[in-house]
């Protein structure tokens, strides 16, 4: 576990999952109340970073591994307000739709969601002061891939140039893997060692991404 302390949050960070995944965990310090973003590794691995109840779930995206847990953590949590782009449908929970520019509530904390299709439909980031949590959309490197079905390498481009790289420059991206030199990054260190972040236009990074899966 990694704990980062912004101005009125805390982070903290856990590793895990089926690849090298990361969930967070959010608490408002003036409140308290707390936020988990993706639900990817076991729950009896965090249990202990909560001593009171978790508001919410927030889901990055549906891909398999950021949501293994959900009825895991559905279950302790039986009323626990659990955020998607996409409904998910689930005799065991019930999910709430989010969309691009909701604001949701975490005490006195406001987070942001930004939708950033591309790695998948579904995907969102979402804002929280400075930092922002890129799910599979943004890893410190390199972008997500746009290889699974649903994936548009287009979406990507938009989604990332125009909604993440326009973000001040201090921004700290908390991605959903662990795939970098290391685990946290500013937008703007990122963009300096991210060859996938420095295309001059849409052809570009096209071309970018191709030769990406070609050398991997
Ligand atoms: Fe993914």
């Amino acid at each position: 576990m990694a704990i980062y302390q912004m101005e009125s949050l805390i982070i903290q960070s856990f590793y895990g999952g089926y690849d090298q995944n990361f969930v967070y965990l959010i608490t408002d310090k003036f409140s308290g109340e707390q936020c988990l973003i993706d639900a990817a590794i076991p729950f009896s691995n965090i249990e202990k970073f909560i001593p009171d109840n978790l508001s919410s779930l927030l889901i990055t995206h549906s891909h398999g591994d950021h949501i293994a847990y959900l009825d895991d953590i559905s279950h302790v949590f039986t009323s626990i307000n659990i955020f998607s782009f996409s409904q998910q449908n689930s005799t065991k929970y019930s999910v709430q739709a989010i969309r691009d520019s909701q604001i949701i509530k975490l005490g006195n904390t406001k987070i942001n969601v930004l939708h950033t299709p591309g790695h998948f439909p579904d995907s969102v980031c979402f804002l929280i002061n400075n930092a922002l949590f890129t799910g599979d959309t943004l890893f410190v490197g390199r972008t997500g891939r746009t290889i699974s079905q649903g994936s548009d390498v287009r979406k990507l481009y938009q989604s990332v140039y125009s909604k993440l790289l326009t973000l001040p420059k201090d921004t700290l991206i908390f991605p959903g893997h662990n795939y970098g030199p290391k685990p946290t990054i500013t937008l703007g260190e990122n963009i300096q060692i991210s060859p996938l972040l420095q295309a001059i236009n849409e052809q570009d990074f096209i071309a970018r991404m191709d030769q990406y899966e070609v050398n991997r």
